[in-house]
């Protein structure tokens, strides 16, 4: 471990108050965060705290111009009990795109790793045991200059905080086409930076979609509202004709971890897979001509969530029912066998985290 990582510890775990059998989403958190403060040009002080409220300033940047930035990602056990990362190299780079979209300072990504493996490594206890339930862990960085005025922050604050959640068994998704609203997320936009503005922008869309029953939006590009981009807080895939398609990565996209996972995942196979511009249009086209087999969304959270209907206008595309689908069917199983570790690794994506006596830690 490079950095020097403070650490304290809390006097009494809550863990014995949690019931893993019956866990919310998001609403429960472990009981250590990691936290590193950015002033005068450089990270410093980075130390693990029991998990608690903080002060913050009424003017502090990050509330009034939206200097703010998260990833999310997953640890998970094992079959054999081992604590696991996916892809957390990745996400250290991912943040790190973000922060250079929204001005902010990149945070070295051996100290984004560290902090996260010795967070990880403390609360290890808290990684349910049950197949398909994870760690959440929830990496952000936001503006903390006590200042009105537009311009950048001069000093941040980053956290990683974390929480277990259970195993996620998402019915299909119902989405609709949204040909009115844009988020910031178009092209020379914030899309492929993970900032919370752009999560606020497809707020009021998502609430009116669902007000007429559906459950997410389909976003299209909001400059001709014509090729398709991604939903909610996932990457779309078609599989029309046996072609598996998904929207390319535009710079209004986020670039999915799951995504590039899947692609490799489908390519190793030898299926034929299209990274492309893909129109709305083309979906109808195919699924009138009764082409259109299989559309899923990919993200950490569901790994794969399968989507039942398709309002496009006046046309609801009725998707055929979850038992066919085996091509969703089977990327979800691909990646949820590599983070159980029943399916053998050999992308080097699945990492150990990294044992707290190697750390020095605790
Ligand atoms: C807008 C958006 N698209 C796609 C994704 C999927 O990305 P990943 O697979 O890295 O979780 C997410 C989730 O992070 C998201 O918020």
């Amino acid at each position: 471990m490079k950095y020097n990582i403070r650490i304290t510890k809390v006097k009494e775990s809550h863990l014995s108050e949690v019931d893993f059998n019956n866990i919310p989403f998001g609403r429960v958190f472990s009981d250590h965060m990691f936290v590193v403060d950015y002033k005068n040009g450089e990270w410093i002080d980075p130390r693990i705290e029991p998990f608690g409220r903080f002060g913050i300033h009424p003017a502090a940047m990050a509330l009034h111009y939206g200097q703010a930035i998260f990833e999310g990602m997953k640890a998970s056990k094992s079959y054999d009990g081992k604590p696991m990362l996916f892809r957390p190299e990745r996400h250290a780079h991912r943040i790190n795109n973000s922060a250079r979209r929204l001005c902010m300072p990149e945070i070295p990504e051996d100290l984004f790793l560290d902090g996260l493996h010795a967070l990880i490594a403390i609360d290890s206890n808290w990684i349910p045991a049950q197949e398909g339930s994870a760690l959440y862990i929830r990496p952000f960085m936001f503006a903390n200059d006590e200042f009105i005025g537009v311009r950048p922050s001069e000093s941040y604050k980053f956290f990683i905080i974390t929480g277990p959640v259970g195993p996620y068994y998402p019915k299909p998704v119902s989405l609709l086409v949204e040909e009115k609203y844009a988020r910031c997320a178009v092209k020379g936009g914030t899309g492929e930076a993970k900032a919370a503005g752009n999560y606020a922008g497809s707020l009021l869309p998502a609430k009116l979609a669902q007000e007429k029953g559906y459950d997410q939006v389909m976003w299209l590009d909001s400059n001709e509202f014509k090729y398709v981009q991604e939903v909610g807080t996932m990457n779309i895939f078609f599989v029309i004709d046996g072609k598996i398609i998904t929207p390319a990565l535009d710079g209004g996209i986020l670039q999915g971890i799951t995504r590039d996972s899947i692609l490799k995942i489908f390519r190793e196979k030898g299926f034929q897979v299209e990274e492309r511009r893909i129109t709305i249009d083309e979906v109808a086209e195919a699924y009138k001509a009764g082409k259109l087999q299989e559309v899923f969304g990919a993200g950490t959270a569901a790994i794969v969530s399968h989507v039942s209907r398709i309002l496009y206008g006046e046309l609801l595309m009725e998707l055929p029912p979850v038992e066919s689908r085996k091509y969703g069917e089977l990327a979800k199983a691909e990646i949820n066998g590599l983070r159980s570790g029943r399916i053998k690794d050999t992308h080097g994506w699945i990492v150990p985290v990294k044992s707290p006596v190697a750390m020095k830690v605790g």
